[in-house]
């Protein structure tokens, strides 16, 4: 059967970033407004005050630093507290595939390929910006690409999903050579009002080029097997759909945006995501001491410390777990890929590595892969 290779990679990072003090001063000015809005009904007792965010709380409880954003103006316009991105023609390419094909091109050119060369492209992202057509067939028209092209959603492990299904039609032969593409604009579906979670996210885009190992015209990864699972889960969760407007009174509602748990999905997802990783290493007939590196997802630093250190039996050394989410937020299905792309290029011939993406569904997805 044919042995499927990552063969490229590429990340597109918009050049606008918020640190974590320009984002609380927004926040804690839109929270002042509100507040003095509402001061009648808030002396009342009818509503309570919403209280101020601060970057010390984001930092200890997430690691987060930063984040990249398409439009800082307008999440940090206290009036606004929403990106501004203005709808765009039909015959002009939508935000999703501009993105992807910056990302898509850098890991074609790592693979030394032509878009040409590509007959599958799945756009594998936690939101997309239309229904149809699928954003994946912008792609591959717009990067030249033949054979096929669709989208897919699972949340956070969408990418890790999608490199399985990609590896599998390679093994099966439906496909030749495959680009995976994540573009995921998180700052459309954050409620940045809510101070739970307004730090959480950024936008960002990956893509990975698989193909046959054989094919492979420099350094790859081979992708000796991949695990996908999933388990229902309200804990994260986004109602906004294409029912809304038949829904009665859908329109404004909270839960129209990102909404979770998150000290839920902290105590749940955890022990989920290490025996994930532990059940597929130790049925693949790899010990923990033979990974050289493990790329989380990133969502949070507490959660992935737990995660190295339960999977490697150790506290990870420097570098063996690395984290990206400093500088990028959690960006959804991305941050596992983006976490490979940045730290994975001196590791040498032999050595071995997991990607592992887990959020919301719940959904878990793992790929093991060998520097070759
Ligand atoms: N600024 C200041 N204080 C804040 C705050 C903010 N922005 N947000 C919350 N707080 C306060 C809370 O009100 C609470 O105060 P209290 O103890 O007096 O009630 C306290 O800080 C702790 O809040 P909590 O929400 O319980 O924090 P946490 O330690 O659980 O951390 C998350 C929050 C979201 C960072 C954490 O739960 C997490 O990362 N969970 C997993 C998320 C995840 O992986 N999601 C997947 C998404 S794809």
């Amino acid at each position: 059967m044919t042995q499927p290779a990552i063969t490229g990679h590429g990340v597109f990072t918009p050049d606008q970033s918020i640190s974590n003090d320009e984002l609380v001063a927004a926040f804690n000015a839109y929270v002042d407004r509100w507040n003095a809005d509402h001061a009648g009904r808030i002396a009342a007792g009818e509503v309570e005050p919403l209280t101020h965010s601060s970057s010390e709380f984001i930092l200890s409880a997430s690691g987060i630093e930063s984040r990249y954003v398409l439009d800082k103006d307008g999440v940090l316009d206290p009036d606004r507290m929403c990106p501004r991105l203005p709808v765009r023609p039909d015959e002009a390419p939508g935000i999703m595939a501009e993105m992807a094909v910056d990302a898509c091109t850098r890991a074609l050119e790592m693979a030394d390929r032509e878009g040409a060369e590509v007959d599958l492209v799945i756009c594998a992202a936690s939101n997309h910006e239309r229904a149809y057509p699928a954003i994946a067939i912008e792609i591959q028209q717009l990067l030249g690409c033949g054979g096929f092209a669709f989208d897919m959603n699972v949340a956070c492990s969408s990418a890790t999903f999608g490199i399985q299904a990609a590896a599998d039609m390679i093994r099966a032969g439906s496909a030749r050579r495959a680009l995976v593409v994540n573009p995921e604009i998180c700052s459309g579906h954050l409620e940045w009002r809510d101070r739970d979670c307004h730090f959480i996210f950024g936008d960002v885009c990956t893509a990975v080029v698989i193909e046959p190992a054989e094919e492979a015209r420099g350094d790859h990864w081979l992708i000796h097997s991949t695990r996908c699972a999933t388990q229902f889960s309200n804990n994260i969760r986004n109602n906004a759909g294409f029912l809304r407007r038949a829904h009665d009174q859908m329109e404004d509602r909270r839960d129209m945006q990102f909404m979770q748990n998150g000290r839920k999905v902290f105590k749940e997802v955890l022990p989920l995501v290490s025996s994930h990783i532990l059940g597929h290493l130790s049925d693949h007939g790899w010990q923990a001491d033979d990974l050289t590196r493990l790329w989380l997802h990133q969502a949070n630093k507490t959660m992935n410390d737990f995660i190295g250190k339960k999977v490697l039996g150790r506290v990870p050394e420097d570098g063996e777990q690395p984290n990206i989410l400093q500088d990028y937020a959690n960006t959804s299905s991305a941050g596992s890929i983006i976490a490979f792309s940045k730290h994975s290029g001196d590791m040498g011939k032999g050595d071995k590595g997991v990607i592992c993406s887990f959020g919301a569904g719940y959904s878990v997805g793992s790929v093991l892969v060998e520097r070759a």
